[in-house]
């Protein structure tokens, strides 16, 4: 089972009608027929409303809001309703409320709230999902099961250390093989009944939040344990809703580089993958093309949705900026370029009350249809109506993969050393912008991704090395693949353990280097790194950490030019097979990575393109009938005009492209040229 059915990208967004009066309705779906809304995510937090107590349930509300939207046309995403507990259940049951880091038993209040290994929420949240599918599932209306609500966070309660056990003994099946994979030697921790194991917290193993913590190894199979607990609930009501509807895809809306859950895991279990996209700012572009890229490698490359995105801005920040005219169109057709196959909102009209009533709506308190926000959705609305369904089920053709792993991410952000000012998250924006700006498509996969279709991979900070992941780099070396990896990596096993070998570990032989020593410095502190041989080099800044790399057959492609270990290897690459491997032992600025960058690529005739046009993104897709869609995407606020490096038709207009013709982008404009073979 793979995406709803649909003949354009799906164009709507979260509707909760049982907010506001049923007169206004009849108002909203006028308005949704003005701005082309075609889809709504109905009943997100509906559950106190469906069953306003344990013995009762009462779906009237529901039935005449699903009723309503099937009977003006409109495709439905309907949500089982448990993203929020109801109050009734919290006092009923205070164990369902979870227990926080510090140790705290909170009570009833806010969302995304239940402890994930209460059994009373796990039976009740599955028979509510049973109830709204055997319900709904006959609506015609119905394309889409949406489960839930952003999962995440975290429990630290009793049920929680319990059900942790459970895990671990399945895990490890003996207390032997786990005070191994702990260390737990170390700080006199041997443990010697499994009753003693309780949840790293503020009260156990940890000082000064959740990634400082004295036992890597119980913290980091605590996220492990915690985010299959909750996908645990999520397949307990994916199970429900299948018992009466066998065929409808089911999702629930991901959150993109969010650190709790790990997506990889939960992947196989959502018949399609979704997410919501609120960039922390307004130059983010970088960030969310690779957080789209990471959305769509859930799925094996496979379209997903954007579930929901702000029209305007969102509330939940200290400061909530506007978006700019045109973005929410930019923005929108960047998510189509790189592989959604649905545009929805948050919302579709705005709240009256409580903590949301300054998010952005399509429509406003005022119902209006002559806002900016609102004219800007309507354009939007009728550029997918012009696309009809040219760009649904294509897919990216990458020869590049980026490999992410929350395991590398968990493991390296809870390390005591070498540096706490690296970040994963911020890595991979920033060595993803060298292939974004250079205009080649990515693909961003698991480390258990089949890496044969690439010619390049490039997996910055991986510093956990697991099952069969250094020979299959390998293979993609001999094969004369080139990977590219960095400082940090190699470093440890699946159990946060360090390899007791020399540094890169089992990623030595295809690199050809040793690291004996690292030097981590204050983010102010520069290393000039000198790239190439000295009548064509670059020198570029590294920061952060800096390894002392010693060349074991690799060649020197970068030197440090500061402090005791100037003159001596920053990058390195080495021939394997047919192909090499490269390793970039300091943190480069983007003009050196970007610098690595272009010299991996020029060994692969791989399509860049604009390369030398900032800010104007491209992405490709190619449609199941081989038809090659480029997207074109300029997030200048101000008009652009370069060469065209490609020819086609532009699909919003209708015109003509001509390779080498001066071609004009207005601000934030796109064109999504259908390329010429
Ligand atoms: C999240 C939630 C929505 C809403 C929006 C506001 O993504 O899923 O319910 O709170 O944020 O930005
Ligand atoms: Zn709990």
């Amino acid at each position: 089972m793979t995406l709803p059915n649909n003949t354009k990208i799906a164009y709507g967004g979260d509707y909760n009608p049982e907010q506001w009066p049923q007169e206004v309705w009849a108002r909203d779906y006028e308005l949704f027929d003005l701005a082309g809304i075609d889809t709504v995510t109905l009943g997100v937090f509906d559950w106190a409303l469906n069953q306003p107590a344990l013995d009762r349930y009462d779906f009237d509300l529901l039935d005449r809001i699903v009723a309503r939207a099937g009977a003006e046309g409109r495709q439905i995403c309907l949500a089982t309703g448990t993203g929020a507990l109801p109050p009734w259940l919290a006092k009923l049951h205070p164990e369902v409320n979870r227990t926080d880091f510090e140790g705290r038993r909170h009570r009833y209040g806010q969302r995304h709230n239940a402890c994930p290994s209460s059994p009373v929420f796990q039976r009740l949240s599955a028979e509510l999902a049973r109830r709204v599918a055997r319900r709904y599932a006959g609506s015609e209306a119905v394309i889409a099961w949406h489960i839930g609500n952003e999962y995440g966070g975290a429990c630290y309660c009793e049920l929680c250390g319990a059900a942790f056990r459970d895990w671990l003994k399945k895990r490890y099946a003996s207390l032997e093989r786990l005070n191994e994979a702990w260390y737990t030697t170390f700080w006199s921790h041997r443990f010697t009944d499994w009753d003693e194991i309780e949840p790293p917290s503020a009260l156990t193993e940890h000082w000064r939040g959740p990634d400082h913590t004295a036992f890597q190894g119980i913290t980091l199979d605590y996220r492990r344990f915690m985010s299959e607990a909750m996908l645990a609930n999520f397949i307990a009501e994916k199970e429900a809703i299948r018992e009466s509807s066998p065929d409808l895809p089911i999702t629930t809306n991901f959150m993109g580089m969010y650190q709790p859950i790990d997506y990889h895991r939960w992947a196989e279990h959502l018949d399609f993958a979704s997410w919501d996209n609120y960039p922390p700012d307004d130059t983010s572009q970088a960030r969310m093309a690779l957080t789209h890229d990471l959305m769509r490698g859930l799925k094996g490359g496979q379209p997903f949705w954007v579930m929901e995105q702000t029209p305007s801005t969102t509330a939940c920040r200290d400061v909530n900026p506007l978006k700019r005219p045109g973005v929410l169109g930019l923005w929108s057709w960047q998510s189509v370029a790189h592989g959604a196959d649905a545009v929805l909102y948050f919302q579709m009209r705005a709240s009256k009350g409580a903590s949301e009533k300054y998010h952005g709506a399509v429509i406003g308190h005022g119902g209006r249809s002559d806002t900016r926000v609102f004219t800007e959705t309507a354009r939007l609305g009728e550029q997918f109506a012009r696309l009809g369904g040219a760009s649904l089920g294509a897919r990216t053709p990458a020869r590049t993969a980026l490999i992410f792993d929350w395991d590398s991410w968990w493991a390296l952000e809870m390390s005591d050393g070498p540096s706490r000012l690296l970040r994963y998250g911020q890595t991979m924006i920033t060595v993803y912008s060298a292939l974004w700006e250079l205009g080649v498509d990515v693909d961003v996969v698991p480390v258990t991704a089949d890496l044969d279709g690439y010619d390049v991979v490039v997996a910055p900070l991986l510093h956990m090395v697991k099952g069969d992941l250094a020979q299959r780099l390998e293979a993609v070396a001999a094969r004369g693949g080139s990977v590219v990896t960095t400082l940090l990596s190699g470093r440890v096993d699946e159990d946060d353990n360090a390899f007791l070998a020399d540094v890169p570990g089992p990623l030595a032989p295809l690199l050809g280097v040793r690291v004996d020593e690292w030097d981590a410095r204050e983010a102010d502190v520069v290393n000039p790194v000198r790239l190439g041989t000295s009548d064509d080099s670059v020198v570029s800044d590294s920061r952060l950490v800096f390894e002392l790399v010693i060349p074991q057959g690799a060649e020197v492609v970068g030197v440090y030019e500061q402090d005791f270990y100037a003159g001596t290897p920053a990058v390195t690459r080495n021939t394997f097979g047919e192909g090499e491997g490269w390793y970039i032992g300091a943190m480069l600025d983007k003009p050196g990575l970007s610098w690595v960058i272009r010299e991996v690529l020029k060994r692969h005739d791989i399509e860049t393109r604009y390369a030398d046009v900032p800010d104007l993104e491209s992405a490709e897709r190619v449609t199941p009938d081989g038809t090659r869609l480029l997207f074109l995407l300029n997030h200048r606020a101000e008009a652009l005009e370069v060469e065209a490096q490609h020819s086609g038709t532009d699909l919003l207009t209708g015109t003509h492209v001509e390779k080498g013709e001066r071609i004009r982008f207005e601000p934030c404009g796109v064109k999504v040229l259908r390329r010429t073979p």
